[in-house]
């Protein structure tokens, strides 16, 4: 039986693993900063594994750093039920955002196993590594490699130190290949991932649940203008190339296009300067790109106009020159992922039998059932209730709803499990 307490429990001790007290700014008095591939991920595993281990799982740690706790089943050998999330966090985000996820995962196996029920085929709960991807840039990462989906040369990404992704798996004593990390998409029978909604819908409907139909395409990348540093003081307005200036009228032009496309978003959550001085005329800008849509010719779209403006707008609105160039490098493209009807419809009827009668939504956040899905692998997820946003420490999920997913949760894996 699904103990709200112990999810309650399990909820608070992952959020104390790196969490940040910013007396400072209210609006981030307590958030997770638990990045990707590093030691307070790995903590965030070391818990995970601390509630699987007293209850016959077998733990594993693969290439990538995902986490895989093995419940057996009668068939050893049969194709087995994944289920789970991710374990990181972005930068001073929330307490639910994944780590949820990995607590009613394994709140549904436990209490199955608990209560004596003996899987036909074996059930793993997984904790992806560095979904975020805040770290190194690449999105879903611990599931991409898992479903050799991984951008070439993933493993040479640096983060803003000059730390590599194979770096960081060597510091977890991992080979620092994580194309290793592979997995035979035919030896998983289905992957279930349960999530906070992250957006407003089942908050305005009133209900704790809902079900996930398609989760968005997702483009990520970065763009870099060149324009030359000078000094702030004895170079006149018309003489400059102002790369930062610059990088403003193709983030402008962002919001603009994104908006005037119906169903795409468009966000630029990252941007750096160099030298980055305030006396020093910017000579270089980095920002990021996160472009997303439900269907792939939005994305195409708006990315699109944004290169075409870009090629204008280096030029201000008076015409002159602002740069002397840009590039962009490309760094994750996931495709629009419609998720398993079959599966879908385990989840409902799941839901419904926990008293939920749950909205399909398509999801606007990226997950990593992205991966399993486009490998093959019939997939579902399940939604809880959230309120207060999404990837900021105001985000919020009752372990009442979260409680009632779980026990929903247990329903579909009795079912795929075959318990
Ligand atoms: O960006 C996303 O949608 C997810 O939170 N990684
Ligand atoms: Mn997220
Ligand atoms: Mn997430």
């Amino acid at each position: 039986m699904t103990s709200t307490a112990r999810l309650q429990h399990r909820i608070d001790e992952l959020a104390a693993i790196a969490r940040v007290d910013d007396p400072v700014r209210e609006i981030y008095g307590t958030s997770v900063s638990r990045l990707g591939l590093t030691a307070d991920e790995q903590r965030a595993r070391d818990a995970v594994a601390a509630w699987c281990a007293p209850h016959g799982a077998r733990l594993r740690l693969d290439e990538a750093a995902n986490f895989y706790a093995r419940f057996p089943g009668t068939d050893p050998d049969a194709a087995v039920v994944l289920v789970g999330s991710h374990l990181d966090s972005v930068p001073m985000g929330g307490r639910f955002d994944g780590a949820l996820g990995v607590c009613m995962a394994v709140e549904a196996v436990v209490s199955l196993v608990e209560a004596g029920a003996r899987f036909a085929r074996p059930v793993e709960v997984v904790g992806w590594a560095d979904e975020e991807g805040a770290r190194f840039g690449v999105g879903l990462f611990g599931s991409s490699a898992a479903f050799r989906r991984l951008p070439a040369h993933a493993a040479a990404l640096t983060d803003k130190s000059g730390v590599s992704i194979a770096d960081a798996l060597r510091a977890l004593n991992l080979s620092g290949d994580p194309t290793r990390a592979a997995r035979d998409p035919k030896a998983i029978r289905a992957y279930l991932e349960p999530h906070i909604e992250q957006g407003p819908r089942l908050e305005r409907a009133g209900l704790a649940l809902g079900v996930v139909s398609d989760i968005v395409g997702i483009y990520h990348a970065r763009v870099t203008i060149e324009g030359r540093a000078d000094h702030a003081g004895a170079t006149v307005m018309e003489a400059r190339l102002d790369a930062l200036v610059a990088a403003t009228y193709a983030i402008q032009a962002l919001e603009r296009i994104a908006g005037s496309v119906p169903d795409a978003v468009g966000t630029v959550g990252e941007i750096s300067v160099r030298p980055g001085a305030k006396n020093v005329v910017p000579g270089e800008c980095t920002f990021s790109l996160d472009i997303r849509a439900p269907k792939q010719e939005s994305i195409d779209r708006v990315k699109d106009e944004l290169f075409d403006e870009m090629r204008q707008l280096m030029r201000g609105p008076d015409g002159r020159a602002r740069s002397r160039g840009w590039k962009v490098e490309n760094l994750h493209q996931v495709p629009v992922t419609p998720l398993d009807a079959g599966i879908r419809e385990i989840l409902v009827r799941s839901a419904r039998e926990v008293g939920v009668e749950p909205p399909i939504l398509i999801s606007g956040a990226g997950h990593d059932a992205q991966n399993p899905s486009l490998a093959g692998i019939p997939t579902g997820m399940i939604f809880v209730r959230s309120t207060g946003g999404s990837h900021t420490p105001t985000e919020l999920a009752s372990t009442a709803d979260a409680a009632l997913g779980a026990q929903a949760l247990e329903l579909a894996i009795r079912e795929l499990a075959g318990a």
